[in-house]
């Protein structure tokens, strides 16, 4: 492997307590780079934005750069960047403004795969509306989600399909771009939730096709803040509830509130610590492409990353698949490095109570993927264990794991 990935854990403090944090989908450790840009942003003295002192104008300036480096890890431009507390504030919010434009007929399209959060916001706001929910539907076997369904699914009365980048839980990689072709074939828009998926691939809003893109930082090494981006010349259409005073132009007519500028300062360091992860030209294919742009160079390390990342997971459902007492959900043919899984045996939570004693972090449950857990019809019996691996984990980790898993065993070592 090209991937230093003990280079890139010395740059995360919270990694040497000695824990095996294989709980990453549920949200990363920071390395210092982002902590310190936070405290460099309080040190410096930041003020409310707008005004005419330099504290202000340094606000004025950290939200400007926040914009620049989400739209260089995503594709996006600085003028569609939407910043606010997380995915699911700002997705309630997109829904609300969008369904106002839908009325009864209408339909909206949402999957099983899904994270409630791409879900929910989605059907309550049709519910209100009298449009119809439609929904794609999971092969359970595979937990794939086949994009041939969709043109199903979709008719000229769709005005809207929200699908996943990647699953929270077993890593799926749909089709989107697939998906998002369709969809604008019959004139809706297309609304991919990228809170997963970003943490693991290089990002195009353009080559997938999304009209809008969900992200959350803290789901990749910066802090708790969402984002939406889109196109502002979409956005200009749109016209969410806001303050009569606050800002009228977009994106700021989509953000409510005085946001945290130090983190919005976390949010920029944590896309330059995405760019540096992988300093080793040899790496992309384009050897120019490492000392680029830092969308060059995010592109590149995260193609790195992915690359990194499908080994290590490749040794993990390797080692998980060999155990006749565990039970895997989803071999989708692209995967985010998400195992979910069960343990004759033991309830969910009893495996991560044991997993913890050993030092190694996982959740349990359904973590939100509510339709799919109930697909798999693990919603009342609490859900499946999940080991989400990020570019910070290793090889060792990887087996800490799998050996914590072999004990329990029916003629393990208890
Ligand atoms: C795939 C996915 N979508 C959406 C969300 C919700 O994101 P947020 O916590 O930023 O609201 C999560 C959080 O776990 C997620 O994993």
């Amino acid at each position: 492997m090209t991937f230093d990935v003990s280079r890139v854990r010395a740059a995360y403090p919270a990694l040497s307590d000695g824990y095996a944090y294989l709980d990453g989908a549920a949200g990363t450790q920071v390395p210092s780079a982002v902590i310190e840009a936070i405290a460099d942003a309080y040190r410096a003295g930041i003020g409310n934005a707008g005004g005419v002192f330099p504290a202000s104008g340094r606000s004025d300036a950290i939200l400007a750069e926040c914009r620049r480096a989400v739209a260089d890890l995503t594709g996006a431009v600085p003028e569609g960047v939407i910043l606010g507390p997380n995915m699911t504030t700002l997705t309630y919010r997109l829904a609300e403004t969008l369904s106002r434009q839908w009325g009864p007929g209408d339909e909206v399209v949402v999957s099983r795969l899904d994270h409630d959060a791409n879900v929910r916001p989605w059907v309550q706001a049709a519910a209100r509306r009298g449009a119809l929910v439609r929904w794609a539907e999971v092969d359970i076997s595979t937990a794939e989600l086949p994009p041939g369904q969709y043109a199903e699914l979709l008719s000229d009365r769709t005005r809207l399909v929200a699908v996943t980048a990647a699953s929270n839980i077993v890593g799926t990689r749909p089709d989107v771009a697939a998906i998002a072709a369709a969809a604008h074939a019959v004139g809706a828009l297309c609304y991919v939730d990228g809170v997963h998926a970003t943490a693991h691939m290089p990002v195009d809003v353009g080559t997938l096709g999304a009209d809008f893109y969900a992200t959350s930082a803290y789901k990749w090494s910066g802090p708790h803040i969402g984002t939406v981006v889109a196109d502002p010349g979409l956005l200009e259409t749109l016209s969410p509830d806001k303050l009569v005073p606050a800002p009228a132009g977009v994106p700021g007519r989509f953000e409510r509130g005085t946001p945290g500028f130090a983190d919005l300062a976390g949010v920029t360091a944590a896309v330059e610590h995405l760019a540096s992860l992988d300093p080793d030209p040899k790496t992309p294919k384009d050897p120019k492409a490492a000392t680029g742009s830092r969308r060059e160079r995010v592109q590149a390390s995260m193609a790195a990353v992915e690359q990194y990342e499908a080994e290590l997971f490749a040794r993990l459902l390797g080692g998980l698949s060999a155990m006749g007492h565990v039970t895997l959900y989803g071999k989708a043919a692209r995967r985010a490095p998400t195992a979910f899984f069960t343990v004759a045996g033991y309830s969910p939570r009893e495996v991560a109570e044991r997993l913890a004693a050993r030092k190694v972090n996982v959740w349990n449950g359904d973590n939100y993927a509510w339709e799919l857990a109930g697909a798999f019809g693990l919603r009342d019996s609490g859900g499946a264990v999940r080991a989400g691996l990020v570019h910070y984990n290793d090889e060792s980790e990887v087996d800490r794991l799998l050996a914590a898993v072999a004990e329990l065993a029916p003629d393990g070592v208890r």
